[in-house]
Parts: C-alpha cells; sequence; structure tokens
C-alpha cells in the first residue's frame, strides 16, 4: 500500500522525489518522507499527512544530496505521526518499506531498544546497523538483515558514507527497477517511475538487487545472481491529469464511455466475442472466481452471467476468506481472479492457492505488469487506463464488460449461446458506450438529491438479481466517500429484518430496471413507502412510468437490455455517491483511511 521510490541521480534529488512520490500517493497519505546521502552524510526530512506537507517543510527545511530514497505511507503499525513516518533510520542506515514484517516482535526482542517509533520497519534499520556494527559492508548487512525478514516486503536501504548504493528487496510486495542514463530509479510501480524512464526490470518474488549509477545486479531467493529481463513500459502521463475535473474521481467516471468503448473494441470482432486471449471455458468444471471489494462485486454479477450464458457453476469468494478456506478447487476448475491494480495481497495469495492446487489461472487486471498478470495462464486486460481515483469507477465499469464478454465466449464454447444469438448479444455490447454517454445526463438530478442524502445517517440500497451485487456497489461507493453508514439487501430479503430500520429519516436507493424482477422489486419498495421510507427509484422510463407513485424521487436512465444493465447502473451509484462527498466537503479522491492499492493482508 505504501509507495517507494529511490532515485541515484546526478541532479538534487528532492524535488524529484517528492514529484515521484505525488504520483505513489494513491497509495497511501498518512505520511510521507526522504533521505539521503549529501557529502556522505545521511539526512532525513519527514511530516505527517498529505505529501504537500512534505513539500512545504522541504521549502523551510531544504534536504541536499544527488542520491536518495522517499516513501508515502499508509499505516499498518503505528499511528500516523512523524516518529512512524519513513524513512526510517537508524546510525549509519536508512529503510523505506512496503509492506508488513510478520516477526518483527521476535527482532526486537533480540534487539536493544529504546526504540524511536511502534513501527515493524524499525527493526529492519536496527538489525542492519547491528550487522554494520559487526563489520559486514553495507550490501552485506542488507542482505543478512533481509535473510531474517518474514512477512511481505518491498525494501530499499540507503547508506550514510555511500552516495552510489542503494539495496532493495522484493517478496510479496512490488519493485521495480528504472534504467536511466547514468542515473538509476527504484520505484513501486512504473507510475511512480513514469517520467524518469520508461526502461524497468521487475524484481521477481525473493529477489534482492544492488542498484549503483554503473547498474543493477540482481540475485535471487536462494542468493544467486540471476538475469531479469528489462523491459520498456511507457506510461501515459496525460491520463494522470484531472483534465479540467474537480477531481479525478469525476472524471474518471465522465472517461467511462470511452474506456468501455475501448475494451469492447479489443473485445469483439464483428458480431462475435473475441478476447485478446482465449481461455477454453469448455473444459472447465467450473469457475472460481475471487477478488476483493469492488472487484468481488463484479464478480457476484458475473455470476449471474456464467451461470445464465454458459450454464457453468459458478462460487465467488472474497478473497481475504477464500485464501485461508482450503475451498475445493481441482484441476478441472478455473480460478478467475479480478483485481483493478494486480497488487492486492490477498487476492495474490488467493491467486497461489489456487495455483497450488493445479487449477488453470485465469486473471482480469487493469495493471497488465502486475503481479496477479503475471502469475496467470491467461491475463486479461481491462484497459480502463490509470485510475487515481482512490474509489473505483471505470475499472469497475470494464472490468464488468470482461466478465461480461467472457461470460458469452464461455457460452459459445459450451454450445449454449449460438452465433445467432452471439450476434445479439455483441450487438447489445456494441450499444453500451453510447447509452452510457446518454446516462451521464443524470448528473444534475443527482448533484440536487446529493443535499438531502448528505443529511442521512444511514441509507440502504435494494435490488434483486443483477442488482443485488450493483445495490452492494452502491454501498459501498457511498460510505467510502462520503463516510455515510450505507448497506445493501436483496430487496426479498428485507422483511426479513432490514426493514425494522425503515422510518422517514431514511433514503432507500432501488435500483430496479424493467426487467423479469421488476414488480417484485416494485412490492418490496411498497413496503418501505408503507413504513414512510423515502424511497429514490432508479429505473428506465418505462419503470417510472409504472412505479413512480408514492417514491420521494425517480432518477430515469435510458433503456437497455436487462442483461446489460449492471454496467449502465454503475453510473447512478457513481454519481450519487460522489456528488454526495462534494456536497459534505469530504476528500473524494484520497478518502480517510484508505488506499488505491492494498498490498498488505
Ligand atoms: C472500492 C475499491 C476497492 C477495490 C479493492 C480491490 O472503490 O476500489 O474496494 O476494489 O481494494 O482492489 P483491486 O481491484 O486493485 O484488487
Amino acid at each position: 500500500m505504501c509507495g517507494i521510490i529511490g532515485i541515484l541521480g546526478n541532479h538534487q534529488a528532492a524535488p524529484i522525489m517528492v514529484e515521484a512520490l505525488k504520483r505513489l500517493e494513491y497509495r497511501g497519505y498518512d505520511s510521507a518522507g526522504i533521505a539521503t546521502v549529501n557529502d556522505g552524510a545521511l539526512d532525513r526530512r519527514r511530516a505527517v499527512g498529505k505529501l504537500v506537507n512534505l513539500a512545504d517543510l522541504l521549502v523551510t527545511d531544504p534536504l541536499q544530496g544527488f542520491a536518495g530514497i522517499g516513501h508515502t505511507r499508509w499505516a499498518t503499525h503505528g499511528a500516523p505521526s512523524v516518529s512512524n513516518a519513513h524513512p526510517h533510520r537508524a546510525g549509519r542506515v536508512a529503510v523505506v518499506h512496503n509492506g508488513i514484517i510478520e516477526n518483527f516482535r521476535e527482532l526486537r526482542a533480540e534487539l536493544d531498544g529504546p526504540w524511536e517509533s511502534e513501527t515493524d520497519t524499525e527493526t529492519v534499520v536496527r538489525l542492519c546497523e547491528r550487522f554494520l556494527d559487526e563489520g559486514l559492508t553495507p550490501e552485506a548487512a542488507a542482505f543478512a538483515t533481509i535473510n531474517r525478514l518474514e512477512g511481505a516486503y518491498a525494501l530499499c536501504f540507503l547508506f550514510e558514507g555511500q552516495p552510489d548504493l542503494l539495496v532493495c528487496a522484493r517478496a510479496g510486495s512490488p519493485l521495480a527497477i528504472g534504467h536511466g542514463s547514468g542515473e538509476m530509479y527504484v520505484g513501486s510501480d512504473a507510475i511512480a517511475l513514469g517520467p524518469l524512464t520508461d526502461r524497468l526490470t521487475y524484481l521477481e518474488e525473493g529477489d534482492r538487487a544492488v542498484v549503483t549509477r554503473a547498474g543493477v545486479r540482481i540475485f535471487d531467493a536462494e542468493g544467486q545472481q540471476t538475469h531479469r529481463e528489462m523491459r520498456r513500459i511507457a506510461v501515459d502521463a496525460a491520463r494522470i491529469e484531472k483534465a479540467g475535473h474537480r477531481h479525478f474521481m469525476a472524471k474518471e467516471i465522465h472517461e467511462q464511455p470511452q474506456t468501455l468503448s475501448d475494451v469492447l473494441a479489443a473485445y469483439l470482432d464483428g458480431d462475435r466475442v473475441a478476447p485478446p486471449v482465449d481461455h477454453d471455458f469448455a473444459a472447465a468444471d467450473r469457475v472460481v472466481m475471487v477478488a476483493c471489494g469492488t472487484a468481488n462485486f463484479a464478480c457476484s454479477v458475473a455470476k449471474y452471467w456464467f451461470e445464465g450464458l454458459a450454464r457453468m457453476p459458478v462460487d465467488v469468494d472474497i478473497a481475504s476468506e477464500y485464501r485461508y478456506r482450503e475451498g475445493p478447487v481441482s484441476p478441472a476448475s478455473t480460478a478467475l481472479f479480478v483485481s483493478q491494480s494486480g497488487e492486492t495481497a490477498d487476492t495474490l495469495a488467493a491467486l497461489r492457492y489456487a495455483r497450488g492446487k493445479a487449477a488453470a489461472i485465469v486473471s482480469v487486471v487493469n495493471v497488465t505488469t502486475s503481479s496477479i498478470a503475471r502469475e496467470s495462464d491467461v491475463a486479461l486486460p481491462i484497459l480502463a487506463g490509470v485510475e487515481v481515483g482512490v474509489a473505483s469507477t471505470k475499472a469497475f465499469v470494464n472490468q464488468l464488460a470482461v466478465l461480461l464478454c467472457l461470460a458469452i465466449r464461455a457460452g459459445v464454447q459450451r454450445g449454449v449461446i449460438d452465433s445467432e444469438r452471439e450476434a445479439a448479444l455483441v450487438a447489445g455490447l456494441r450499444r453500451l458506450p453510447g447509452l452510457m454517454s446518454q446516462a451521464m445526463a443524470i448528473e444534475t438530478r443527482c448533484e440536487e438529491l446529493a443535499s438531502r442524502l448528505a443529511e442521512a445517517s444511514d441509507v440502504l440500497f435494494l435490488g434483486r438479481g443483477l442488482m443485488f451485487p450493483m445495490a452492494h456497489e452502491g454501498a459501498l461507493k457511498l460510505k467510502e466517500i462520503s463516510y455515510i453508514h450505507a448497506e445493501a439487501y436483496a430487496s426479498g430479503e428485507l422483511k426479513h429484518g432490514p426493514i425494522a430500520l425503515v422510518d422517514r429519516t431514511l433514503p432507500v436507493v432501488v435500483l430496479a430496471p424493467t426487467d423479469a424482477l421488476f414488480d417484485k422489486t416494485v412490492s418490496n419498495m411498497q413496503e418501505v413507502m408503507a413504513r414512510e421510507g423515502q424511497v429514490l427509484l432508479v429505473t428506465d422510463s418505462e419503470g417510472a412510468a409504472r412505479a413512480s407513485e408514492g417514491v420521494w424521487q425517480t432518477l430515469v436512465m435510458p433503456a437497455i437490455d436487462p442483461l446489460m444493465a449492471p454496467i449502465l447502473y454503475a453510473v447512478p451509484a457513481q454519481l450519487l455517491a460522489y456528488h454526495t462527498a462534494v456536497h459534505k466537503g469530504t476528500d473524494v479522491d484520497q478518502p480517510r483511511n484508505l488506499a488505491k492499492s492494498v498490498t498488505v493482508e
């Protein structure tokens, strides 16, 4: 979750590192810090909160030096405070770390106090300093330290008196080495290093690296020097700008007709579904779908699609549960992992569990260079472009689009869908970007409704069938950026308990395109209205004509094939949450306590 940068450059490192950390801030924003070596002397600056606080500190108290390491933190061990901020330092060594050192208590017990911080990371620098005291070289001391660590980490060490040395390690958390001309870099991802270089070498699991301005030496987990391929990976900087929008989230919501069109162009060929890499679902006995958060809701929608279109049994699991549940998965199963970042620790661990059981591993990812993509048999890109807003929007929509294409493909492979039906479904898919553009017209109404939603302390989301997971997504979006408590229920489940919550203060968002279940959903809606619940009905014009009477508000969406409605109904879920958050004045792009990439379990 934390972001790491390291530089061995020929210019002042501090301003370059601050710029790189800005691009990494999506990984955490509890504190930030940098350390440099200048005339051999190691020094550091750290500040709590957003990066701007560190940037301000560096104006009044600058840091010189051409070599440095930097960090933006998402707190795990210890509250956000200066003493818990990275880089951590002990004597001649400073380190930045992303991950969790699981054996830090044992290490603490064998090292002398007092301790400066509450972090697990401080044990790393203290251990390394002890090895230096024993006479080891910086490189050997770092390696000896790494050998003692258990848990997940991406680490970068910087040493006093060593202006041409960084030592790095990767176990569980990603790390890339960037190659410049006469300069070298280390970064959590390609985004961090984007403007500095497009030539990257990704460390593999268990790798350590010794970086100097002349190049990098990489050693595998057994300590053998090894070769890792250098690749050219361009990050489109223009896609990391707000492009006139107030927030990245707004920009990313409005990009969706385009990003949806981009992904469909890659998965459709004439009137056929043709994913860029094919996977044989006909051979699979079942599909196990595993993901976290919003990506998990995309899987829950896809369960309906795979079952309906391909007649395949599907299990959907939350990765943090699946990885320890030891659920049955056989070599005949397809295990499908969905992740925007491709680095979510629980999803990656679940993937490794399924690989251990010899299942076929398929992933649906946005970051195609990510660990999840690289460890899959088939990695399918969602082509959403860089998503900066912490709350997922365009990535969710493109995950849905890819999963629907895969369900159709599976239906064709299994002989459930004939070519006529496939062509009709593809025609429906091709209409989606246009319908999504039209759906954006509800924004003004969402803005108006937001002032009322912002006053609520709780909001309920209801839906049936494909709209049930969408209700979950609506509730998640609202709570994560507006901090309003929201819950989702299957409409039919309401009377089994949650209806007790309904009174005149409770807004109830009902997602109900006119589909086969519409009348049943309307009955449940009536039950809410009979108890003075304030219903916000999201439906199409036919649904509005049939069921608007007595509701508090209606949002009218374009009519759509009910099968594809989840892709369109993501828009009201996003816009209601976005405008409610803006109304409340929360930090929309970087909501409290969250981070974009969850690389710890
Ligand atoms: C919510 C959100 C998260 C992520 C989840 C998984 O808006 O973005 O719930 O969906 O943390 O992240 P990825 O998709 O990167 O594995």
